[in-house]
């Protein structure tokens, strides 16, 4: 049977490649998004090439709603074999006097309260069949700090210690737990926002001479719950071009 992934922040960007490449890979995916309808796209997407996937509609912030939503995942499919926590976002660029504690708290919601609650509903599941595999989505920022990014970069630090932590707990269970770190990625939100020429100084910084692309990002996610992984757990893996080398 094939296995199931729930890759939450599947409607767009880096989730929605991810999705797609799982896909590709024979394994049915069930993509957990706020935005429904993106959410829908992807799924929409992946059955027009035959393959397993659907949506569900959650706000990976609301600890109810995440148990609602893999408890309903694990009563049709039986189980969650990959977990790949992907929504999240820097969403500011503020100096720290300017930032709100309801900002702060946002940004620490979406990328680390998130990735726990998803964490904690789902790993039961996969102790269960002694099998699994978590990856969790950081940034370079969580490593190197990012002035204005300060909730951001806090929080992804967060998503690293935690998953280091968890990969601890959950290691004689069977279930490896593994961190993405993406550095400049060309995601459709990323491009609206820049200005091209900005985007292409960046690029130039970058070694490998590029941005990454949300495909080259779902290769390290595919690499991470594959075979070709079975003796990694609690590391990070920079996907960022040499950009940063932690
Ligand atoms: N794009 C980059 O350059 C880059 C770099 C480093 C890290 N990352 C990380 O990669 C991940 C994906 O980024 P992206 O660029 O693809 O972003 P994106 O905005 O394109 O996609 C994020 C997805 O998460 C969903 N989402 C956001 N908040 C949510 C919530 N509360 N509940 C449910 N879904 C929610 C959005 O609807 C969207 O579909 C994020 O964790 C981001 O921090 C991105």
């Amino acid at each position: 049977m094939a296995d199931i992934a729930l890759i939450t922040g599947g409607g767009n960007g880096i989730g929605r490649a991810v999705a797609l490449k799982f896909a590709t890979e024979g394994i049915a995916v069930v993509v957990a998004d706020w935005e429904a309808d993106a959410a829908e796209k992807t799924c929409a997407e992946i059955r027009i090439n035959g393959a397993d996937a659907e949506a569900v509609r959650v706000d990976v912030r609301r600890a109810g709603e995440v148990k609602d939503a893999v408890a309903r995942v694990l009563d049709r499919r039986g189980t969650i074999d990959i977990l790949a926590n992907i929504a999240g976002g820097s969403f500011y660029r503020k100096r720290l006097e300017e930032l709100s504690w309801a900002e702060w708290k946002e940004v620490l919601d979406i990328n680390l309260k998130g990735t726990f609650l998803f964490c904690r509903e789902t790993a039961p599941a996969m102790i269960r069949q002694k099998r699994g595999r978590i990856i969790n989505t950081a940034s370079n920022y969580g490593v190197t700090g990012s002035a204005l990014r300060t909730p951001y970069s806090a929080a992804k630090a967060g998503v690293i210690g935690f998953s280091k932590s968890l990969a601890l707990e959950l290691a004689s269970d069977g279930v490896l737990v593994n961190v993405v770190a993406p550095g400049p990625t060309d995601t459709p939100r990323v491009m609206e926002g820049w200005d091209p020429e900005a985007r292409q100084k960046r690029a130039a910084e970058i070694p490998l001479g590029r941005n990454g692309t949300p495909e080259d990002i779902a290769e390290a996610f595919y690499f991470l719950s594959s075979p070709a992984s079975a003796q990694i757990t609690g590391q990070t893996l920079h996907v960022n071009g040499g950009w940063v080398m932690p």
